[in-house]
């Protein structure tokens, strides 16, 4: 069976570490521009239903660095606005011979059901309020180069977690390696269910992020909003806002992160989001790292460092077997082609 990655919650320990391992080395086989593997004979669909700039882009690069081929693909210039069904339409990827899919949707679990669809790896880019696994590996992986290791860290993940599935991912991997998680936010933009959640709830800002070593600060997600569960946005930054002030009640050496894209002057002010404490451009540029090691990850199931050697890729795995009867058609219709060019 194809490996996927379409969250973080049903990976294990050893899983995380492998995943952020390869990251690692292959950012720095990228900086020392020495080789990574060459996986050119594979195309992957790049499917984005929703808008993203970093998650899409730096998806793109690490293909790129990779020499894979990419197939974009996004629902409105496809015949999904003519009608077509999700599954018709993963269905129909998956005939194309395309050897895995990135996917990010608007939907809650669209990634598990176009990896039952798809039948190859599929590998999630973030779906609906659920889960967004290369953001969370990126942003540890982020962690990890400042402070050292994630055991033992005190993580307040900041604003509105209820629409957030970076705060969700984070906080799977986060509580899996050992740190310390907790929620921060008004009562409306917590999920109702946060006792399945792996973390602390703190409703007042300054507890929530007194003697934090890391800030994770998250977007009001208003597409995802009903009316409502915001009085205003001005009271909303007046009470949470992560900002000069309030980083006083942090660790001296606490770092600021956010996932992008960032309203300013919302969830975080200038001197948070451009500030000395920011790392916030080092998750983008750690995006592409940890999206290469994911895609070798999935497309060479028993992944290990590119130096052990590299596993070789096998295609006709991940490429839907052809059933007996096609390859029977195909061989007789090719025969009566040259037939009649003889003619
Ligand atoms: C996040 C997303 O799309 O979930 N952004 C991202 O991938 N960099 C967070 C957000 O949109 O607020």
């Amino acid at each position: 069976m194809a490996r996927n990655l379409l969250g973080i919650r049903h990976l294990t320990q050893d899983d995380i570490q492998e995943l952020l391992s390869l990251s690692a080395d292959f950012k720095l086989r990228i900086l020392e521009k020495r080789e990574v593997p060459n996986m050119s004979d594979q195309v992957v669909g790049m499917l984005f239903f929703e808008n993203s700039t970093r998650t899409r882009v730096s998806f793109e690069q690490a293909a790129h660095y990779l020499k894979m081929k990419s197939a974009n693909f996004s629902s409105g210039g496809s015949s999904m606005a003519k009608g077509e069904t999700f599954s018709d339409t993963i269905t129909t990827l998956r005939y194309e011979r395309l050897n895995g899919l990135v996917i990010r949707h608007r939907a809650s679990g669209s990634a598990a059901l176009a990896a039952r669809y798809f039948g190859g790896p599929v590998l999630n880019a973030g779906d609906g309020q659920h889960e967004h696994p290369t953001q969370a590996l990126g942003d540890a992986l982020t962690i990890i180069e400042r402070k050292g290791e994630l055991k033992g860290l005190q993580v307040s993940i900041v604003g509105d977690v209820e629409h957030s599935r970076v705060a969700r991912s984070n906080a799977w991997l986060l509580s899996k390696m050992g740190a310390e998680v907790r929620f921060v936010g008004p009562r409306t933009l917590m999920p109702a269910h946060m006792q399945m959640l792996p973390g602390e709830v703190h409703y007042d800002l300054r507890s929530g992020i007194d003697g934090a070593d890391v800030i994770i600060c998250l977007r009001l997600q208003k597409e995802r909003m009903a009316d409502g569960m915001l009085s205003s946005i001005t009271e909303y930054a007046s009470m949470y806002q992560v900002n000069r002030e309030s980083l006083r009640w942090a660790n001296r050496d606490c770092i600021v992160m956010h996932p992008g894209p960032i309203n300013r002057g919302v969830e975080v002010d200038d001197v948070a989001a451009d500030g000395e404490r920011s790392v916030i451009n080092s998750q983008i540029e750690n995006g592409i790292f940890v999206r290469m090691a994911s895609l070798y990850w999935v497309f060479t199931s028993k992944a290990k460092s590119p130096d052990s050697p590299p596993p070789k890729l096998r295609v006709a795995k991940t490429v839907p077997a052809q059933p007996k009867t096609v390859a029977r058609t195909a061989a007789k219709a090719k025969k009566a082609v040259a037939g009649s060019k003889k003619k």
